[in-house]
């Protein structure tokens, strides 16, 4: 039996793997089908002050390989989360929360109302789904650090996470503009902006146009931009996009990764999480790794 667990910023995790937001709700569907303490943590769907219906219908296309949402971040909200979640959340494993918002001051507000209650706070600057909402942060350096800034200050108890969207012009810019900010941790990649046409119809098969693509064949571009990213910053990354087995998840965390993420795969395969959990203790015994924390970046 290897150890598998991992320290982020100074909170342990009893494992690397934690279903990404979006794909999890808060993990109580999951948790009927098996028992969610087994994760390393658990990454909320994308909290806002208030509640949000999301984008119409259709929202989620398939594509090969992949998947496209414009889900639009609908959810109930930070107070109906802090209300009806999160303690039960918490006595199951660590709580990843993810938030998002349109103005600085939306994402300082929310931070300082979660500042102490959750183990870490990931922020989604890089929804591409939300007019005029977070994706203006999450391109440029220069917004990306002024967040990061914002969102730190109401922060002195809880670790701070700043997910970085792929659509960008530098991964390693936008790592050290989060760095410089104060992030104690950056996670990628978020959702690639894409479009899939209905041809018979001449339509957007989206309802929103454009969607974020994740999913499997998005694996290869993720692991080149947590390996550039991990070399450029001095903190903790978390690494994601289209894993599917463990072998996915040793591929991030030698790439530079202390912990992964699983997202799309939770749709096509409910035990995803737990299987990738006993696939890796798997991998190190054959591979004589006692910790697992030892793969990251143990690229050669
Ligand atoms: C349906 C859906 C909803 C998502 N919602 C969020 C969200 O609310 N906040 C966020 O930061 N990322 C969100 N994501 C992005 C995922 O957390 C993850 O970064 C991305 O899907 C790449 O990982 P994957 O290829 O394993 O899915 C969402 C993804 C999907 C597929």
């Amino acid at each position: 039996m290897a150890d598998l667990s991992v320290n982020v910023c100074g909170v342990t995790l009893k494992n690397p793997v934690i279903p990404a937001s979006g794909t999890f709700g808060f993990g109580r569907e999951f948790n009927e089908l098996y028992d969610i303490s087994c994760l390393g943590g658990v990454a909320t769907k994308g909290l806002t002050l208030k509640p949000r219906l999301g984008n119409p219908v259709p929202r989620i296309a398939e594509g090969q390989s992949v998947i496209l949402n414009a889900v639009g971040l609908q959810n109930p909200g930070v107070e109906a989360f802090l209300e009806n979640d999160l303690a039960w959340l918490k006595q199951k494993t660590r709580v990843l929360a993810n938030v998002a918002g349109s103005t600085i001051e939306d994402y300082a507000e929310i931070c300082a109302r979660l500042d102490g209650l959750v183990d870490f706070v990931e922020l989604n600057i890089s929804c591409p789904n939300v007019r005029c909402g977070g994706m203006a942060f999450g391109i440029r350096p220069e917004t990306i650090e002024e967040v990061t800034r914002a969102a730190k200050k109401s922060l002195a108890n809880t670790p701070l996470i700043v997910k970085l969207s792929p659509n960008v012009e530098s991964i390693v810019l936008n790592a050290q503009a989060a760095e410089r900010g104060g992030a104690d941790c950056i996670s990628l990649v978020n959702t690639f902006t894409g479009m899939v046409i209905d041809i018979e119809k001449r339509k957007p098969l989206l309802a929103n146009t454009t969607g974020g693509v994740s999913g499997a064949g998005i694996k290869p571009i993720a692991v080149r931009m947590v390996y550039e990213a991990s070399r450029a910053v001095h903190i903790p990354v978390i690494g994601m996009g289209g894993i599917r087995t463990a072998e996915d998840a040793v591929e991030f965390l030698m790439a530079g990764a202390a912990a992964v993420q699983v997202g799309t795969h939770n749709f096509t395969d409910t035990f995803a999480c737990p299987k990738i959990i006993a696939g890796l203790n798997d991998w190190c015994d054959r591979h004589g790794v006692s910790h697992v924390s030892a793969l990251t970046g143990a690229l050669q």
